[in-house]
């Protein structure tokens, strides 16, 4: 039956593959992480732990890793004059580092600088050779080292006093360069690799298609895709030619195939990617090169391109010249890891830079986080309300009561009724702001609601005071804070869990299946009324009360040890 509706579906063109593969784009190890890299990879993890909880049958699979050839690389390590292998293995582990306490979790971690990649790249290289696609040529033109590419004229600016000419896109200065390279005929794909851009949801957000759409209007040149190996040694070398090396964009681009498997049996079970997470700047690489390479080696290009824009810094590009990178790690300190992948998924948006700010991101972590999530949990907790520190279950005449009489309780109920369907939709786009956008209505609605039911009213010795009422309000409110923890997972893996545990749902009772079981939906709670988590704090975030640190200490300076004694807690915590 299974196998008779897979032909069905690929009778229509629809590949039916279990498989959920999903990559971030492999880190240049020429420079420290930053935000900007660490946006890349948790846009990704984001979206694999939604699709795990989502979706538990199918078998979702992340790649990320580090891109370690090239000149930059080799220039790099020169500049700190370390040899370059110990250079890369340095910068390599401060990205895993990074990524492990991020709490991006990557079914693989790959380095192009690995042996399973190098027999990937020449086995590619071999197949795009032996059908045809590659061909030797002299070649000559304006090569910028910074970006690893050849440019033509109109994407240069001439600087008239000093001579120099400049990449327009990214600033770098650019020079001139005569060699003889393989080229590759990317001139024949140009119909395909339109073809393909232009299927429904295939390079999201829009704007990024029609990007690319404009380039592929022009008629496209062939590209160069090796380099000499006096100039680039730090490379892969071209198979059967030492004279040349593998140019870094194809070798780097392979590696999404190294990480499966390639060219071994058994890579095809999770190829191709379902999506592909890439920043604004390789778009170019990743929307036009790369499918072309995969359709001239006879491979599936991959189902979707996720694009995200850049962030700047108290809106500027953020640049070491600048002095304004952030990092991540010392950012962290003041934020907490959880409170970074919040801010940097809420105020992200794909289609537009988003800019990082100190006083942003203070505010938003202490509205949203602290105030509005953090506040609700402890009061719902608080021993004077909840001396048994229970999750109760509601009763049935007292919930039908309060959703008679109280609007805000009805408020609650509808939004809670919504969430599943509200969130997931964003989540299928990425549009993770939409999803903090969408619990952070829930709870400002969950917190209206406990404020107009007045629970302290009703608590032993109050006047009024009513245990069937008082244990409803409260199991309602804890509802509303577990529906918004499982919707949360993704974007704040341990502060979730954190609540999650705290209100004892078991780990089986946190997929997305279960925001169909509330007090919205159903008058009892999953098991009744079950003991809190003594072990686990109601206080899931603490207020960031710094004031802004001045420049220079926020981004090189250790912090100072009265704050870092208050930072290190709440690191605890998270
Ligand atoms: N090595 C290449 C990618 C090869 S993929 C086959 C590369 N590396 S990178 O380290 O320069 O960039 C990696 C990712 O970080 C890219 O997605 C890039 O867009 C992203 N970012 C770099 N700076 C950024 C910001 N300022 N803001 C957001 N993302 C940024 O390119």
């Amino acid at each position: 039956m299974i196998v008779r509706r897979i032909k069905c579906l690929r009778s229509l063109g629809i590949r039916y593959n279990s498989s959920h593969y999903v990559t971030t784009p492999i880190f240049y190890v020429n420079a420290a992480p930053h935000i900007g890299h660490l946006y890349s990879a948790v846009i990704a993890d984001a979206h694999c732990r939604y699709q795990r909880i989502r979706n538990p049958e199918k078998n979702v699979r992340l790649c990320t890793g580090t891109d370690e050839h090239g000149t930059k690389i080799q220039q790099a390590a020169s500049l700190h004059g370390i040899p370059v292998a110990k250079y890369c293995d340095d910068i390599s582990e401060r990205y895993r580092e990074v990524f492990k306490s991020a709490h991006i979790l990557p079914d693989d971690f790959i380095r192009t600088t690995e042996e399973r990649h190098k027999r990937a790249v020449a086995h590619f290289w071999r197949t795009l050779h032996s059908r045809g696609h590659i061909y030797s040529a002299a070649y000559s033109g304006w090569y910028c080292v910074s970006d690893e590419t050849f440019l033509t004229d109109s994407q240069l600016r001439l600087d008239e006093a000093s001579g120099t000419r400049y990449s327009l896109e990214s600033g770098h200065p650019v020079e001139w360069t005569e060699e003889t390279n393989y080229m590759f005929r990317l001139s024949q794909f140009q119909d395909d690799v339109r073809h393909w851009v232009k299927q429904e949801a295939r390079i999201r957000p829009a704007k990024f298609e029609k990007i690319l759409l404009d380039t592929l209007s022009e008629p496209l040149p062939d590209v160069s895709v090796s380099r000499p190996s006096n100039r680039v040694h730090w490379a892969i070398p071209v198979p059967d030619d030492d004279s040349q090396t593998v140019y870094v964009w194809l070798d780097a681009l392979v590696n999404y195939l190294s990480s499966v498997g390639y060219p071994n049996e058994g890579y095809s079970a999770h190829w191709p990617p379902a999506q592909q997470v890439i920043g604004k700047d390789i778009l170019k690489f990743h929307g036009i090169y790369w499918p072309a390479f995969l359709m001239a080696a006879g491979l599936e290009p991959p189902g979707q391109l996720h694009v995200h824009s850049h962030w700047t810094v108290d809106g500027q590009k953020m640049s070491k010249s600048k002095h304004n990178v952030v990092d991540p790690v010392q950012a962290a300190r003041q934020y907490t890891m959880e409170g970074l992948r919040y801010f940097l998924l809420r105020e992200g948006v794909a289609h537009s830079d988003g800019n990082y700010s100190h006083v942003k991101a203070q505010r938003i972590l202490n509205s949203e986080l602290a105030d509005t999530l953090g506040n609700l949990l402890s009061r719902a907790c608080a021993p004077s309300l909840n001396p048994g520190q229970i999750y109760p279950s509601s009763d049935a005449e007292h919930l039908a009561d309060l959703l008679r009489t109280l609007d805000a309780a009805k408020r609650l109920q509808e939004s809670l009724l919504q969430l599943s369907e509200r969130c997931a939709s964003h989540y299928e786009s990425n549009h993770f702001h939409l999803v903090a956008d969408t619990a952070m209505a829930t709870l400002h609605a969950a917190n209206n609601f406990f404020e107009s039911s007045k629970p302290w009213t009703l608590k032993a010795g109050a006047t009024g005071s009513n245990q069937p009422r008082l244990e409803t309000i409260i199991a309602m409110t804890m509802d509303a804070l577990r529906l918004c923890g499982i919707v949360l997972q993704p974007i704040i893996p341990q502060l979730a869990t954190r609540l999650l545990d705290k209100l004892s749902v078991p780990t089986a009772q946190r997929g997305w299946h279960y925001l169909a079981e509330s007090f919205a939906t159903e008058p009892v709670n999953l098991g009744g009324s079950r003991q809190l988590d003594g072990q686990t704090s109601a206080l899931l975030f603490q207020r960031i009360l710094e004031e802004k640190p001045a420049k220079e200490e926020q981004k090189t300076q250790p912090a100072k040890r009265s704050k870092s004694k208050k930072r290190e807690r709440r690191e605890t915590m998270s």
